[in-house]
């Protein structure tokens, strides 16, 4: 029956229900660290080993080892079937599923369908107007700000006339009731009962959804009149912290990063310099969703907002939301100019592209602020700067990265490097629990002892952890991907590595957490357990590349035990000592 859903749809389902929000309806969570613990739903303890990390989007219990996604809790907890915790989710989520239901959902969909009409034939009539003869003056705004007839009509870029009424006209006439005209937010019903346009007198840039269904419309002034740029309202297909503006073409790009500006005319003006790699958060700040989203399409994100202060608040928040959702993220600034597009103008996109070559860690990024404060002359102020990076460089997990930083700032600011790791650790110890928690290295854990079955279990188990390191780590896939093909793995894995081998082969991102959609819901818990395992602190690559060597080997020992079983009876003793001598020189390497 879950075929009957579209997997996008049962991805965003999951992305739309925030898995520290839904367990928390259910259980008192506490934040330690980055992750939330609590008391186990699923066994009796009295002290809380459940866990949820909210970067990843699943929660694991280090006392009974369950744990999955947010689909997995709902079906436990709720003793559901997939199809109905996926219908409870969506309802949280105020989705609509789509298809069979009530009758008000057959509404609701019918209307949906409509809005998608009106804004497909909107986007027609504001890309002809744009080219009529009678709109000159929009033709000539398009010519000062320097877009190609090409980018016009990649965009789909358009012109809303000065007229009260040419669009809601049309669309009447084409059959379209006032109802659906004024629920799509392109009309405005006036004082004398009548529609009239919303969007008049601007240039209008569709927004369309990742599948490329226009949703609504930024439509900017083309003089100084107020308010420069405006947008459709949220309507039932448009929602304004979910969209990101050009994501439906970004979304190609070759490239890992993804670019975040602020605005229209930014995300426009660098596809037509070639670098196609960038969305806008549409005017409002980056949302959590949107930061979801993000991640999913890209491996790095790279801020580039405005260079006034506005931007930088805005850079600021954008951080923290993508830094809370474990999203790497980078700030790119802007030396000359105000904004992506007039950099550009000025410098060039090669100028450009150094610049993103240049952006900054998080880290880096919220120590030039701290610097900005800083005053070299005043003790207090130092002071006040080594606590401030202490408290910042306290959060970098990764020991060999945070040692890098303490040594450049050492130097860049003639702080001792003791007292500065002396005040990292001060700060550190309040939160030292955590690392309790946390497996940091790579062990062969076995769930049934059984003959055979203790082999094919840790075969399973290692192909996760091999996934679950693939997600986490781009490098991983290519060091492994000719070496272990989806087909090579055990049938309980072969559909998960298509699918995630698939997403990387076409350069998009994937998350541990969205593979946990298409494992066999049995094994929920064990990989989660493997994502869970999936770090290491050294050499991430020589640790795949030890359970491979891990994998080969059980599967060797496996051939040994049907060999050896067969060779009772025939004496096959050859075969059994070729077999031996493969497994020993393995295990030697
Ligand atoms: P140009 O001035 O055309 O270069 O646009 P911009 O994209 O550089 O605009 P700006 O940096 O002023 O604003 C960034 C984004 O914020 C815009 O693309 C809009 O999405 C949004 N925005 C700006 N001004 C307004 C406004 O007056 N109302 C609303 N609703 N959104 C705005
Ligand atoms: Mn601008």
């Amino acid at each position: 029956m879950a075929e009957f859903y579209s997997d996008e749809f049962i991805e965003e389902v999951r992305l739309n229900n925030d898995i520290v929000d839904v367990i928390g309806e259910y259980i008192k969570l506490e934040k330690r660290g980055s992750n939330y613990f609590g008391l186990c739903p699923f066994h009796n303890e009295k002290t809380p080993s459940f866990c949820v990390e909210p970067n990843k989007q699943y929660y694991h219990c280090f006392g009974c080892g369950q744990g999955g996604n947010v689909y997995s809790f709902v079906m436990y907890v709720e003793n559901l079937d997939f199809l109905e915790s996926l219908k409870l989710l969506a309802e949280r989520a105020n989705m609509q599923l789509p298809e069979m239901g009530s009758l008000l959902n057959k509404e609701k969909e019918n209307l949906q369908k409509q809005l998608f009409q009106i804004n497909l034939e909107a986007a027609r009539v504001f890309y002809k107007s744009l080219f009529d003869s009678s709109n000159i003056v929009a033709q000539m705004y398009i010519k000062n700000r320097g877009l190609t007839k090409d980018v016009i009509k990649k965009f789909g870029i358009g012109y809303s006339n000065s007229n009260w009424d040419t669009l809601s006209t049309y669309l009447l006439q084409k059959g379209y009731t006032q109802e659906a005209l004024l629920q799509s937010g392109l009309a405005i019903k006036g004082q004398n009962g009548k529609l009239h346009d919303r969007f008049r007198k601007r240039i209008m840039f569709p927004i369309t959804n990742v599948r490329g269904n226009i949703i609504g419309f930024g439509g900017r002034v083309i003089d100084d009149s107020m308010p420069k740029y405006m947008n459709s309202p949220e309507t039932l297909i448009y929602h304004k912290g979910k969209e990101l503006y050009g994501l439906n073409i970004a979304k190609n790009t070759k490239q890992k990063r993804m670019l975040i500006v602020e605005g229209y005319m930014d995300v426009v003006s660098l596809h037509q310099s070639g670098i196609d790699n960038v969305v806008a958060s549409l005017g409002t700040a980056l949302t959590q969703m949107q930061g979801r989203v993000l991640k999913k399409y890209s491996e790095e994100v790279v801020i580039s907002y405005d260079a006034d202060s506005a931007g930088q608040a805005a850079t600021m928040k954008g951080i923290d939301i993508l830094n809370g959702i474990g999203c790497k993220v980078k700030v790119l600034s802007i030396p000359d100019g105000k904004d992506p597009d007039e950099f550009i103008k000025k410098n060039g996109p090669e100028k450009f592209k150094l610049l993103i070559e240049g952006a900054i860690s998080l880290v880096e990024y919220k120590i030039r602020i701290a610097r900005k404060q800083l005053n070299l002359e005043d003790m207090d102020s130092k002071i006040g700067f080594l606590n401030t990076v202490a408290s910042i460089l306290v959060k970098v997990e990764n020991n060999v990265e945070r040692e890098m930083y303490v040594n450049r700032i050492s130097k860049e600011y003639s702080i001792s490097v003791d007292s500065l790791n002396a005040e990292i650790y001060r700060l550190a110890e309040g939160n030292n629990k955590k690392q309790q928690y946390k497996l940091m290295t790579v062990k062969p854990k076995v769930i049934v002892k059984d003959s055979k079955k203790n082999e094919i279990n840790r075969i399973i188990q290692n192909e996760m952890l091999i996934m679950a390191f693939i997600c986490n780590e781009n490098s991983v896939f290519q060091l492994i991907k000719e070496r272990f093909k989806p087909e090579e793995f055990s049938d309980v894995n072969k559909a998960t590595a298509r699918v995630l081998y698939d997403r990387l082969t076409q350069n998009k991102g994937i998350t541990a957490a969205e593979l946990l959609n298409i494992i066999d819901s049995k094994y929920a818990s064990v990989f989660t357990t493997e994502i869970q395992r999936a770090h290491s602190d050294g050499n991430v690559e020589a640790a795949v590349l030890d359970v491979f060597r891990r994998i080969e080997l059980d599967k060797l020992e496996l051939l040994r035990k049907q060999v050896s079983s067969i060779s009772d009876n025939e004496g096959d003793v050859e075969l059994l000592n070729q077999l031996l001598k493969e497994i020993r020189l393995k295990k030697k390497k």
